[in-house]
């Protein structure tokens, strides 16, 4: 049977690969995001989503993209993959962020739990690893980072992540729904693995960062596994590709960057420093896009 999926945020950067790779595999999907898709792989409903009355209707639609088809009645959403936010501190006022991020994420928890939709992932962020947005230079309690380290960021984006991480257990306990929250590394486009070659000349540039990344193409197919697996009830799972975004080893990286982080386990040469360990257990999921293969083509 068809399965149908609203996707939030699928103009974005990110989320427009959640789209394709779901309308590929045969999903009827809705994108659901104050601005249109570039590309038309899927319909839009301009949404607000800060808006609840506005996320109960979105929610409650038809994703059918042809208004002329035979039978264009709404019928029940399998999932919801929710990627729409302000991605970062800087573009917006720091309260905007919070605010967009947070009630937006409460909204779609709040009608797919009231309008019976048992799954939802979320986008939330390696950024809640209290790193990447912190006023200056932090050394995190150990490497690599994992699903157990004691999250604590200072930033108003990485705690409105952990703020929807909260609400999302909230939701799976009132309800049993399944909630996935995914901790997603630094989303690339093909067109980024054409900065790799002044990325390796500074690697300074992505220690924030801890030097993650995932292909667009490979969070999408983490999504759509995580659509396909059912009864996990409440998860966060990083989402990384399996190596660091440098051409330094991962040791040296951290014997440059972060000289005094404890390492807890022994790490393969080039590991991501962003475990995706608990992504591949749970979910099954294989990296296939890879940085060094990219930026030969
Ligand atoms: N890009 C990354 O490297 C990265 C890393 C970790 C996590 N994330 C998370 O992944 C998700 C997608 O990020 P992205 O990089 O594609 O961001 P993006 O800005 O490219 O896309 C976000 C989309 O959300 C929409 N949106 C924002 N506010 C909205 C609202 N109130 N109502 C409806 N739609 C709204 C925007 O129009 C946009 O299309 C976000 O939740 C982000 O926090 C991104």
């Amino acid at each position: 049977m068809t399965k149908r999926v609203i996707v939030t945020g699928g103009s974005g950067l990110a989320g427009k690969w959640v789209v394709e790779d779901l309308v590929a595999h045969g999903y009827e999907v809705l994108n659901v995001d104050r601005v249109p898709m570039a590309k038309g792989t899927a319909r839009t409903l301009l949404t607000d989503l800060t808006d609840a009355g506005q996320v109960f209707n979105a929610l409650a639609s038809s994703v059918k993209l042809r208004e002329f088809d035979e039978d264009i009645e709404p019928k029940p959403i399998d999932a919801v993959v929710h990627f729409a936010a302000i991605p970062r501190i800087f573009t917006t006022t720091d309260n905007e962020v919070f605010r967009i991020n947070v009630m937006g994420t409460y909204n779609v928890l709040d009608a797919a739990s009231k309008l019976g939709i048992k799954k939802v992932i979320l986008a939330s962020s390696e950024t809640t690893y209290g790193t990447v947005f912190a006023h200056r230079h932090r050394d995190p309690v150990y490497f690599p980072l994992d699903e157990d380290y004691p999250v604590d960021p200072m930033d108003s984006y990485a705690t409105s992540k952990i703020i929807n991480e909260v609400t999302a257990k909230a939701f799976h306990r009132r309800t049993g729904m399944d909630v996935y929250c995914f901790r997603i590394g630094n989303v690339l486009d093909p067109v980024d693995y054409e900065k790799f070659a002044t990325w390796n000349k500074d690697p300074s540039l992505r220690k924030r960062i801890t030097w993650s990344y995932i292909d667009g193409r490979d969070l999408a197919t983490a999504c759509r596994l995580g659509i396909e697996k059912d009864g996990l009830g409440f998860e966060v799972m990083n989402v990384a590709a399996d190596d660091v975004s440098s051409d330094l080893p991962t040791a040296e990286l951290i014997k440059r960057f972060y000289p005094n982080v404890p390492v807890k386990k022994s790490m393969g040469e080039f590991e991501t420093i962003l475990s995706n360990e608990k992504l591949k257990r749970l979910l099954g999921w294989k990296q296939a896009y890879k940085w060094r293969e990219q930026v030969k083509k």
